[in-house]
């Protein structure tokens, strides 16, 4: 099953596949429940959307926060509303508050060639943040901000209704999990976020700060294509 994938990183393939039939035993493997609900806010309007399309349509001028304010462009998030994987990452940068999408600046072309290692494209998957407009000089989201816009994610989550989640980076993991858990603690591990697996790696602006880390982002987009692979 894995042998019909090209896995461009490695140039012979008995070798990838030897490397993917190598994976550690994982911690355990969540029970899925069949309908993800989500603590979505019955109240507003935008909660009952039916589609991606009418929810970005919604909420894309939101003024909840003050980030509405010194926003360009809302990045809602990009690629196949069906996915059964959604890449969720911290927040738009300047080239994404820019182009109005997700992941597109250096940080996002790094993401495009992680997976690509597993042979996914973008348009396979569904990638977004947890904020959706870009905070100042990027600095982290804060706790007020995050609280305002998480349940346009919860939102978004189902509707895609994935099976895999990867979370890059530790604002975005430690948000989703609702944890303060190191990356070291994070990484290798199947998470159960609201019955969908969750596993977590670097962000990719870290690995462009410490090149020494990709191998373990590949040996976590490497489980993330085993689990998609046997789902
Ligand atoms: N960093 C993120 O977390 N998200 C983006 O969309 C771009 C950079
Ligand atoms: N430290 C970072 O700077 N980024 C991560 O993604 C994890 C640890």
């Amino acid at each position: 099953m894995y042998g019909q994938h090209q896995y461009v990183v490695h140039a012979d393939p008995a070798s990838v596949v030897a490397d993917l039939n190598t994976e550690p035993v994982r911690d355990h493997e969540p029970e899925v429940t069949e309908i993800i609900e989500m603590p979505a806010s019955s109240t507003e309007s935008w909660a009952v959307a039916s589609t991606l399309g009418d929810l970005h349509d919604q909420i894309c001028t939101c003024m909840q926060c003050p980030l509405g304010h010194t926003r360009t462009n809302f990045v809602f998030g990009s690629g196949n509303p069906n996915a059964d994987i959604m890449v969720i990452g911290e927040a738009p940068g300047a080239d994404e508050d820019e182009q109005g999408l997700p992941f597109v600046g250096r940080a996002g072309q790094l993401l495009t060639k992680i997976l690509e290692a597993v042979s996914l494209s973008r348009d396979e998957v569904y990638i977004c943040n947890i904020l959706k407009c870009r905070p100042p000089n990027n600095r982290k989201p804060l706790a007020g901000e995050t609280d305002q816009c998480e349940p346009y994610l919860w939102k978004q989550i189902e509707l895609v209704q994935p099976k895999l989640i990867l979370a890059l980076g530790l604002t975005a993991a430690n948000t989703l999990l609702k944890n303060k858990e190191s990356m070291t603690n994070l990484r290798g591990k199947i998470h159960d976020y609201h019955g969908i697996r969750t596993l977590v790696t670097y962000h990719p602006a870290a690995l462009l700060r410490n090149p020494e880390w990709k191998k373990f982002t590949w040996d976590d987009v490497k489980h993330l294509r085993n689990l998609y692979d046997a789902s």
